[in-house]
């Protein structure tokens, strides 16, 4: 897969993408990142990404025209492609939909982050396919947000987590969060990990598991539930 990252902060998002198994996609050839300032796709001696509101208010409104530069020169012609624009205005990013965008490994995702008030609605009519929300709160721009979505994406991606993958109950892939974890000590400070565990009994783990999951979920995300995949 091929993700291209629009921002004027493009080093904001490029540690956490080159760090372990972000880095690993990438030595292996799974992933192809491109991280780009959109300063260099403006023709003006400033540099300006931004201008006044049409109309007045508070703040500053991205310009259209270094997306659509920044789109026109990094789309590559001969792969399908798909603009997504990061803003707390979007459709809340979700696994389902990294299982989707992930499900089209030979895609390119160019990833487009907001700033200041938000962007030129024109870039949104003729440019954008999605807009993408990572949750209900608003960050100072949209890079983190790339980065978060690149994440979840780029984990799916076959061959970037071991084959063991699979076999791990995943929190949300059946709409329920996961049960807990333990490893070694079996005792540590007079805490122990629960006897069921050290049983070796395939079964009675898998029912436990079951049933701590859906505990879990009732107490910090009664909302999967009631959305009745679980
Ligand atoms: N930009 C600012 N806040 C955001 C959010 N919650 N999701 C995506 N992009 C953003």
């Amino acid at each position: 897969m091929r993700i291209d990252i629009i921002t004027i902060f493009p080093e904001m998002c490029r540690a956490p993408l080159s760090e372990s198994i972000m880095q690993r996609a990438q030595d292996k050839g799974i992933l192809e990142l491109h991280l780009h300032d959109l300063r260099a796709f403006t023709t003006d001696k400033h540099r300006k990404v931004d201008d006044e509101p049409y109309g007045g208010g508070q703040g500053m409104v991205m310009k259209p025209e270094p997306f659509f530069a920044a789109v026109d020169a990094i789309r590559v012609a001969t792969m399908p492609s798909e603009v997504l624009l990061m803003t707390p205005q979007g459709r809340r990013f979700d696994q389902a939909l990294a299982e989707e965008l992930a499900a089209e490994p030979d895609k390119q995702l160019i990833l487009l982050c907001g700033h200041y008030e938000g962007v030129d609605h024109r870039v949104v009519e003729a440019l954008v396919d999605r807009e993408l929300s990572i949750g209900d709160y608003v960050l100072t721009n949209g890079t983190l947000a790339a980065a978060v979505v690149t994440d979840a994406i780029v984990r799916l991606l076959p061959g970037v987590l071991g084959d063991d993958r699979s076999a791990w109950q995943e929190s949300f892939s059946d709409g329920l969060l996961e049960a807990p974890h333990y490893t070694r000590p079996p005792r540590f400070r007079d805490l122990e990990v629960p006897e069921v565990l050290l049983s070796g009994h395939h079964g009675r783990i898998e029912a436990w598991r079951e049933a701590e999951g859906r505990r879990r979920t009732l107490a910090n995300r009664p909302d999967l539930l009631e959305r009745g995949d679980a």
